[in-house]
C-alpha cells in the first residue's frame, strides 16, 4: 500500500522567483495542524500519475494551507514541469500527511543552514521556529543568479525579526561558494544543515567531517538519489510477526518481493529519500542504499529502507 492520502485544494499559486512557484494547498476537511513541523515534507500525487515529495516552505503564516515552493527543472523527470504548466487554483490534489526526516535540533547553540537553489524551502519553517524560540541562526543561500533566489524578501524579514543572518551567494557575480572553508570556520558545536543538489551535499558531508563537526550535528536532505537500488537478490526474508519466509530473487528489491507476496507496507518514493518504508531489522545485515539514515544509523543496522536497500547476509529478519 502507498501511504494514506487526503484531498487538498490549491488555494493560491504565487511567483516566488524566476521559474519558481509557491503552491498553497488546503486540506478539503480543513484539518490543518496547529504548527508546521520544521523540515517536514508531503508527497503530492499529480493527476498524470506522478508522485513527488516536496518540503513544506511555510513561514509564520501556516493556517492558510501547506505551502510547497517548486522550481521548474528542465532536467527533472517531469513532475515540476507538470506542476508549473498544468496546475491551476481550485484544483484538488491527493497529498500525504507531512512526514519529517529532516528534523530541527531546536536547542543548538548555533544553527547554520546551507541551501542550494530550491533547497532553501525546508529552511524557511526551521528559521521561523528558531525565531519563535529566540535561537541564533545563519543561512547561506547559493543560487546561480539573483533572479533564481526564491522567497528572499521573506528570509530578509526573518533575519530582521530574529537573531539570524542571511548570506546570499550568487554564482554569476560571487564565483564559487567556499562551502568547505565556511564549515571549517564554524564553532565545533554548531548544528549544520544542507539541502541542495547532490554535488553540494557530497561536499557538505565531507567538509563537515574535515571540520570535525560531530555527525549528530550534521543534517542533510537529498532531492533525489543517484545510488542504485539493491537488486542482487538471492537472500531470504523472514517476517517475524507473521512467520512468513520470502525469497528475494535477483532483479528484485525487497519492497517488490513484499508487494508480490501481498505484504501491506507503506512506501512512497521507492528511491530511498522519503523514509516512508523504514522497517525495523531484527536479525541480519542490511545493505543500505538510502539517503535517509545517517552513517551511524546505517552502521547500527537497526532499521532499513526496504524500497532500495538489500541484504549482505543470506537471511534478513524484519519486524513485519
Ligand atoms: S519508499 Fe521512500 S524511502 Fe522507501
Amino acid at each position: 500500500m502507498t501511504e494514506p492520502l487526503f484531498p487538498a485544494r490549491i488555494v493560491a499559486i504565487e511567483l516566488a522567483a524566476e521559474d519558481i512557484l509557491s503552491f498553497t494547498l488546503r486540506p478539503e476537511d480543513g484539518a490543518l495542524p496547529d504548527r508546521i513541523d520544521p523540515g517536514s515534507h508531503v508527497d503530492v500525487h499529480l493527476p498524470n500519475g506522478m508522485m513527488r515529495s516536496y518540503s513544506l516552505s511555510n513561514g509564520a503564516e501556516h493556517r492558510r494551507g501547506y505551502r510547497l515552493t517548486v522550481a521548474r527543472d528542465a532536467n527533472s523527470r517531469g513532475g515540476s514541469t507538470y506542476m508549473h504548466d498544468m496546475l491551476r487554483v481550485g484544483q484538488i490534489l491527493e497529498i500525504s500527511k507531512p512526514r519529517n526526516n529532516f528534523e530541527l535540533a531546536e536547542q543548538a547553540a548555533m544553527s547554520v543552514f546551507f541551501a542550494g537553489g530550491i533547497g532553501v524551502t525546508p529552511f524557511i519553517p526551521m528559521i521561523t521556529r528558531l525565531n519563535e524560540i529566540g535561537r541564533p541562526w545563519r543561512l547561506h543561500y547559493c543560487t546561480r543568479n539573483r533572479e533564481r533566489a526564491a522567497l528572499v524578501d521573506e528570509i530578509d524579514q526573518l533575519a530582521r525579526d530574529g537573531s539570524g543572518k542571511f548570506v546570499a551567494h550568487h554564482d554569476d557575480t560571487d564565483g564559487l561558494f567556499d562551502l568547505k572553508g565556511t564549515l571549517a570556520s564554524l564553532p565545533a558545536d554548531s548544528h549544520v544543515y544542507c539541502c541542495g543538489p547532490t554535488g553540494m551535499l557530497d561536499a557538505f558531508r565531507s567538509g563537515s567531517e574535515q571540520a570535525g563537526i560531530a555527525s549528530d550535528h550534521v543534517h542533510f536532505e537529498y532531492f533525489s538519489s543517484d545510488v542504485e537500488s539493491a537488486t542482487e537478490g538471492g537472500f531470504a526474508l523472514v517476517l517475524q510477526q507473521s512467520g512468513t519466509e520470502i525469497i528475494v530473487n535477483p532483479g528484485q528489491t525487497i519492497l517488490q518481493a513484499l508487494v508480490e507476496h501481498g505484504v501491506d507496507i507503506p512506501y512512497s518514493c521507492e528511491e530511498g529519500i522519503c523514509g516512508a518504508c523504514e522497517t525495523r531489522v531484527i536479525d541480519g545485515t542490511p545493505d543500505h542504499r538510502d539517503m535517509v539514515l545517517t552513517d551511524e544509523e546505517k552502521r547500527a543496522g537497526r532499521t532499513m529502507m526496504v524500497c532500495c536497500s538489500g541484504a549482505k547476509s543470506p537471511r534478513l529478519v524484519l519486524d513485519l
